[in-house]
């Protein structure tokens, strides 16, 4: 039952991005430098080993004037001295924040936010997704810029815009409600059946024309969900309708891949990249350790395991990470010594084939000029730059390590789709939070040292043991039934509370919860019954919990759990129905336990479904293997605060020695080690 190597080929052959060996790259912005500065630059590149650099990405105001003339001189000439360096040209359309002059001139670009106000230029990305004015300004620059350099030798990306949706994603202007409704009578095809979607019988919002329709603006009591819902869909439909349309430019000039800078990150969850993925050559992202949570480097593992899977397991590149602290969060921590490597390589460890990091020099002035950067205000005389020559080096001796593979035996399933409908308004418990349940989750498999594919409802789930679902609460009927399947062919599968619960359309099923996997998982629960966020659950097992109980009855399950005391003292917590005739069993776990209490459980099921574990894994200690047919590479890496001790036979990486027997591994450090034989 091992998961295959294969990759999954995209559908049409498509321009591929070649990586030389694990690519190290930056944003570079030369418009802020002096051209004396330039070369300087392009010289230390070398000397740390940068290969791959993005320009161009906020160039707009510096290439085109009002008079609509372009001045390639300057990227000319960036361009040169890079290609003369032997570094690659990651090329920005630059269409990603517009020109003063351009709001100045056509106002009507500008995005509106939810409460019907502008938001205006001066900072970044003012343009509404919708807006026709915007697109054919901004395709005229991407027109000039690739039939330049679409067959320039030092190109070996296009980098869409920057972004698309950081700060512009939901546009609730005139332009965008027209063009909600052209999506809403596609998707619909009458007004009957958007009536009969949104459920508009309740409160009186029976709509009897598509004109009657607009963005879901800020009501005096909360708004119709399937509206929101939709216009979540809409919105990142909207913006891939963006890409789509740069690309297709682009293509006229250039059959260079062509890719744009996801955000699979902690606070921005408005585009759905499922739907985004198979439109990219390469999958690339960006990360920045986000210390408004409690946990952020579980967080990172998270968001590189969710982006191989966007990548469908094959490689992708970090796009942009930071070599130290950001700028905009509320406190920006700087990262303690040695992190830039650990953080570096556990994206590599989870199918990174790049690191790249925002941005190349420190910037003196602008919005970033406390943001780190591979050159810090300090300059070349700094620990972060003595740091960034030591992970060049490490890097250069992994280039073995591109094109090979994560391979794991647990699935789990994630759904933009339902983390929008679980946040919604009016919900059993404003506690409630999706990315808080998914997080637990991946947090509990890793720490236990399971490898963790995370794929979309509905994706292929055959050779996979342990299936584990957290809070997927809108989940499709076919969706669903691949679940099923699954258990029925022998996977386990591990259920958590308010899944299953609505349709695409936000339509609760009846019947009792949990509507799609009642049957599958063997229960029926007849009322939630949510707990105030102080407030501690206790079960018979003396696992600690919080957040959740509900009314639930095992109806072909057995209980292996239940709540002492509380809403539902007594009733199950933890069910197993288990499967016959070579079906795999399935859980239901209808509360949130602590750490602890989550850790027996994913242990619990991960040895009945009989899934792997890498050896050492365990809390700040993260385990994982890449692997080709005739080698595998082991990634060790230590967050944790003692030395460990392990097993280990081969070469490593990022030392030169080779490990014969018990290996230590510091405090803080990360260990690569090559073996020859996947074991
Ligand atoms: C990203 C962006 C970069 C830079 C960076 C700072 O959102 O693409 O341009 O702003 O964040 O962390």
């Amino acid at each position: 039952m091992n998961r295959s190597l294969a990759t999954t080929e995209p559908k049409l052959a498509r321009p591929r991005y070649e990586h030389r060996g694990i690519d190290f790259g930056c944003d570079y912005n030369p418009e802020q430098w002096d051209p004396a500065v330039w070369r300087e630059d392009v010289a230390l590149m070398r000397e740390v080993g940068v290969s791959l650099v993005a320009i161009n990405i906020f160039g707009w105001s510096d290439l085109q004037g009002p008079d609509g003339g372009i001045d390639f001189s300057r990227l000319d000439e960036i361009i040169g001295l890079l290609h003369d360096a032997d570094i690659r040209v990651n090329l920005g359309t630059g269409t990603s924040s517009p020109p003063p002059w351009l709001a100045a001139r056509h106002p009507e670009i500008l995005p509106m936010t939810i409460d019907g106000t502008l938001r205006y230029p001066g900072g970044r990305q003012a343009w509404c997704p919708s807006s026709p004015v915007f697109r054919r300004y901004a395709l005229d620059l991407v027109e000039a810029v690739a039939e330049r350099y679409g067959q320039h030798p030092a190109v070996a990306l296009w980098h869409v815009s920057n972004e698309l949706g950081c700060h512009n994603a939901h546009c609730y202007c005139d332009v965008s409600a027209a063009a909600f409704r052209r999506w809403l009578r596609e998707r619909y095809g009458s007004i009957a059946a958007l009536n009969r979607a949104w459920g508009t019988s309740f409160w009186s919002q029976r709509y009897t024309d598509w004109d009657e329709i607009g963005t879901p603006r800020l009501t005096p009591a909360t708004r119709n969900p399937g509206q929101v819902l939709d216009f979540s869909r809409f919105s990142s439909d909207e913006l891939l309708g963006h890409y789509r349309a740069e690309l297709e430019v682009i293509r006229r000039h250039s059959r260079v891949p062509v890719t744009t800078n996801f955000m699979v990150t902690a606070h921005i969850r408005e585009l759905d990249y499922w739907t985004w993925a198979p439109e990219m050559d390469v999958i690339a992202n960006d990360h920045y350790l986000d210390h408004r949570l409690a946990d952020p480097s579980s967080e990172l593992a998270f968001a590189a395991d969710l982006t191989r899977g966007l990548a469908g397991g094959g490689p992708w590149m970090l796009m942009e990470h930071s070599t130290g602290s950001v700028n905009w969060q509320p406190h920006n921590l700087a990262k303690a010594p040695g992190q830039m490597l650990r953080d570096s390589l556990q994206h590599v460890a989870r199918g990174a084939d790049s690191v790249c990091f925002f941005q190349w020099r420190a910037s003196l002035q602008g919005s970033e000029k406390f943001h780190s950067a591979l050159i810090p205000h300090a300059g070349t005389d700094s620990a972060l730059w003595r740091e960034a020559v030591d992970l060049g080096a490490v890097l250069e001796r992994m280039g073995e390590v591109a094109g090979t593979r994560v391979v794991g035996d647990v699935a789990m399933l994630f759904s933009w789709e339902a983390w929008w409908a679980t946040d919604a308004e009016n919900r059993p418990s404003s506690a409630i939070s999706y990315l808080d349940q998914v997080w637990a989750t991946h947090r509990a498999l890793r720490e236990a040292g399971a490898t963790v594919d995370i794929v979309r409802p509905g994706a292929d789930l055959a050779g996979y043991r342990l299936i584990v679902v957290p809070g997927l609460h809108l989940v499709r009927d076919h969706e669903a039934a691949t679940l099923d399947a699954a258990v029925r062919a022998g996977a386990h599968a591990l259920v958590t509370f308010y899944s299953g619960i609505v349709d695409e359309d936000d339509r609760v099923r009846p019947g009792g919860y949990p509507g799609v996997w009642r049957d599958l998982l063997g229960i029926r629960v007849e009322e939630f019954s949510p707990v105030l966020p102080e407030q501690e659950v206790l079960l018979e097992s003396g696992t600690r919990a919080s957040l959740w109980t509900e009314r639930l009855t095992a109806t072909d399950a057995d209980v292996l759990d239940r709540f002492v005391g509380g809403p539902a003292g007594g009733l199950p917590a933890l069910t197993r129905r288990r499967g016959t005739d070579g079906a795999g069993d399935a859980w239901y776990l209808a509360t949130l336990p602590d750490g602890a209490g989550l850790a027996r459980i994913i242990d619990q099921a991960l040895t009945a479904a009989g899934a792997g574990r890498a050896a050492g894994a365990r809390a700040g200690v993260d385990v994982i293997r890449r692997v080709a047919e005739d080698r595998s590479y082991r990634f060790i890496i230590n967050h944790g605060s003692e030395d460990v001790l392990l097993n280990a036979r081969g070469v490593d990486l990022v030392t030169g020695e080779t490990a014969t027997g018990t290996i230590r591994v510091p405090m803080g450090a990360v260990r690569v080690i090559r073996e020859d034989a996947v074991s």
